[in-house]
């Protein structure tokens, strides 16, 4: 008995089988990160375009799977997400269930990235997880699968999503995380950034930090290799001291058994150091990181995801299934469990 799990929330497009006993069967995923580097951030059209031309040699790759073993059950990312991206990987969900008959079990995208580490451990409740990712940054309490509460989240843009930023107007490429990561190992922290101050001491703002980065671009230009090393690690010291600070933060006002870091900008070095700080401030606590290749966006998070939610088993509300671009894990445990 195994899973299908596909995602396609942004630009990558991911499918991943797996057993019951989480053996993972096959698991692929395609970035389409080259094609959007001329724009410095993924370009929405394109992106649903590309995971149009893309799918089919992936399913052809897990088509040996698929007959070899028998998939009993399909699960796909119904958002949040690029509604053009989204929808491309629900038609194949939705076209795989209906064509095998099989129950298909929508996840959440930021559900998915929590239970990544289900793939080598098992989350224990209650749990609060810090997800850091390109569209999100958001801390949140997990009592069981189906009781779930936000304890902040960003007022503004996301913690990836301003370093994609940064690195796009210095024109390093993009992503911008794992490049501006890379020159932070180089530079010493001389630039200033000042924490921005928050009515509810759990939420998060990161538009002053990339306000600063950007006031300090302009004074610089042209800007040495130097001063752009000396910038990236000030900003990722800020941002991750601002991180360190809230997890603590919820950490003492919540009493948790366990804590998970997640979301694609958990792959950096100093937010990785950080959490290794709070292993050792926190010993009474299990802390569950996923591996650096399941950081980012990926399938296998949604089938550990899956197991947890409930399959659509109905044709009508299957064929009624729609992406939902915006939607929260509230609205997601209410609709569809
Ligand atoms: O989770 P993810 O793959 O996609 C979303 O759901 O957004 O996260 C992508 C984000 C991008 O903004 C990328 O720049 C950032 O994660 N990122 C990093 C690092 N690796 C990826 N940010 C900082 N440091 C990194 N090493
Ligand atoms: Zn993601």
């Amino acid at each position: 008995m195994c899973m299908l799990a596909i995602e396609s929330s942004c630009d990558e497009f991911s499918i991943a089988i797996v057993t019951e006993q989480k053996t993972v069967l096959f698991h692929e995923t395609y970035s389409q990160i080259a094609t959007h580097q001329q724009f410095g951030g993924v370009f929405p059209e394109i992106a649903s375009r590309e995971h149009v031309k893309q799918f089919g040699y992936l399913l052809e790759k897990a088509k040996a799977f698929i007959h070899k073993y028998q998939i009993s059950a399909l699960a796909v990312t119904i958002g949040p997400g690029l509604s053009g991206s989204l929808l491309i990987g629900i038609q194949i969900a939705k076209t795989l269930a209906l064509y095998y008959d099989l129950p298909l079990i929508p996840v959440h995208h930021i559900l998915g990235h929590i239970y990544s580490i289900e793939n080598e451990s098992t989350i224990i409740y209650p749990c609060m997880s810090l997800v850091i990712s390109g569209g999100h940054t958001e801390l949140i309490l997990l009592k069981s699968a189906d009781d779930v509460e936000y304890l902040g989240r960003t007022q503004d843009d996301a913690v990836g999503e301003v370093y994609d930023k940064i690195a796009k107007k210095l024109e390093l490429g993009y992503p911008g995380g794992p490049i501006l990561d890379r020159l932070a190992e180089q530079g010493q922290p001389t630039f200033h950034f000042t924490k921005p101050k928050l009515k509810n001491k759990l939420d998060f703002s990161f538009s002053g930090y990339k306000s600063a980065a950007m006031n300090h671009i302009y004074k610089l230009l042209p800007m040495t290799e130097e001063d752009i090393c000396n910038l990236a690690t000030s900003f990722q010291r800020a941002i991750v001291h601002d991180l360190e600070q809230k997890m603590c933060e919820a950490l003492e006002m919540y009493d948790v058994k366990s804590v998970v870091l997640c979301g694609g900008v958990s792959a950096n070095r100093d937010v990785r150091k950080m959490f290794q700080r709070l292993k050792k401030k926190y010993p009474d606590k299990k802390m569950f990181h996923p591996i650096p290749e399941l950081c980012g966006d990926n399938a296998l998070m949604i089938a550990q995801a899956a197991k947890h939610y409930k399959a659509i088993r109905d044709k009508d509300i299957l064929l009624s299934l729609d992406c939902k671009p915006n939607l929260s894990i509230k609205e997601f445990l209410s609709e569809y469990n």
